[in-house]
């Protein structure tokens, strides 16, 4: 049996566990798609015997590289890693919606596939959970642990921004983990009135403010400098928490998920149950739908 892996679109902690789970089991069988659909038009395939590293299997990252490849939407690009997907017998494809979309296409085109949901931003439609999503909101919270108590000092307030896409799971979930004073998740939850009211308050009884911020939704930089101008003094700071939270260190919990997803992933080769995604549900085990 010939298996071919890839992942697709951002990185997400627990990727490198998922990997490591499914070469256990299938090993020499298991190929991969260097940097997802990019690999898969380019014939970029390779045994992931030839990148495969025990010693990652618990670090963020992916081994077998990604990347966004907007050329797998164009007729020419997919005809091309189609004809390669065709030469497995199961192709898995690890990524969030868009990677979904493409895994999607390969399987209505004759390829058996399966979709692994793989995404910080943990927006997945059906799904709960989604591998990298805890690592993620830890990363988020340690940038917030590990600056607040300097804001502390200052009476300051601080605006984190916390990627997440058009998502506002990670910002939601990091605001109630550290208790922040105001959630900016979504466009109606921008609101300079509130936030300045919330700041000055604070200010006046000698507390900082917590504030978290979805990214995709203003510039912190400019809402930090116009609350500074409405409150009349440099109060406010802004921090971008970004890309500490798709590279740090995976959870437990992450880990845990991923090699509960890889188990999955490899039961529905074994059985050949194609055509599916893998998601998890609210109780966190993992289940397969079709796809939509
Ligand atoms: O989809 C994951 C994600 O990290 C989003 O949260 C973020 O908006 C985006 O990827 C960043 O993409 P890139 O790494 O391509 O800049």
């Amino acid at each position: 049996m010939k298996i071919l892996f890839l992942c697709s679109g951002g990185d997400a902690p627990g990727m490198n566990r998922f990997i490591w789970e499914l070469y256990s089991k299938f090993k020499k069988d298991l190929y991969f798609a260097y940097a997802g659909f990019d690999g898969l038009i380019n014939g970029k395939i390779f045994p992931l015997s030839s990148v495969i590293d025990k010693s990652l299997k618990d670090e963020a990252g992916t081994v077998t590289k990604t990347s966004r490849c907007p050329e797998f939407k164009q007729a020419k690009y997919f005809k091309m890693g189609l004809e390669y997907a065709k030469q497995f017998d199961a192709v898995v494809v690890f990524g969030g919606n868009g990677s979904q979309k493409g895994a999607k296409q390969l399987f209505e085109n004759g390829v058996n596939t399966i979709f692994v949901a793989g995404t910080i931003d943990n927006d997945v439609l059906d799904c709960e959970y989604s591998i990298g999503f805890s690592t993620a909101v830890k990363e988020g919270v340690y940038a917030i642990d590990n600056s607040m108590p300097s804001n502390d000092a200052m009476n300051l307030a601080c605006i984190y921004e916390v990627m997440g896409r058009e998502s506002d799971k990670i910002a939601l979930k990091v605001a109630e983990t550290v208790c922040a004073d105001y959630c900016i998740s979504d466009k109606k939850t921008l609101n300079l009135e509130k936030l300045k009211k919330i700041i000055e308050t604070n200010y006046e009884n000698q507390l900082s403010s917590c504030i978290v911020l979805r990214e995709n939704l203003t510039d912190a930089k400019e809402l930090t400098e116009k609350l500074n101008e409405a409150i009349g003094k440099k109060v406010v700071r802004f921090h971008i928490v970004g890309r500490t939270q798709r590279g740090g260190k995976p959870t437990q919990e992450e880990l845990i998920m991923a090699t509960k997803y890889a188990k999955k992933t490899a039961e529905c080769i074994k059985t050949k149950n194609f055509g599916v995604r893998i998601l998890a549900n609210s109780d966190l085990n993992v289940e397969t739908k079709p796809f939509i």
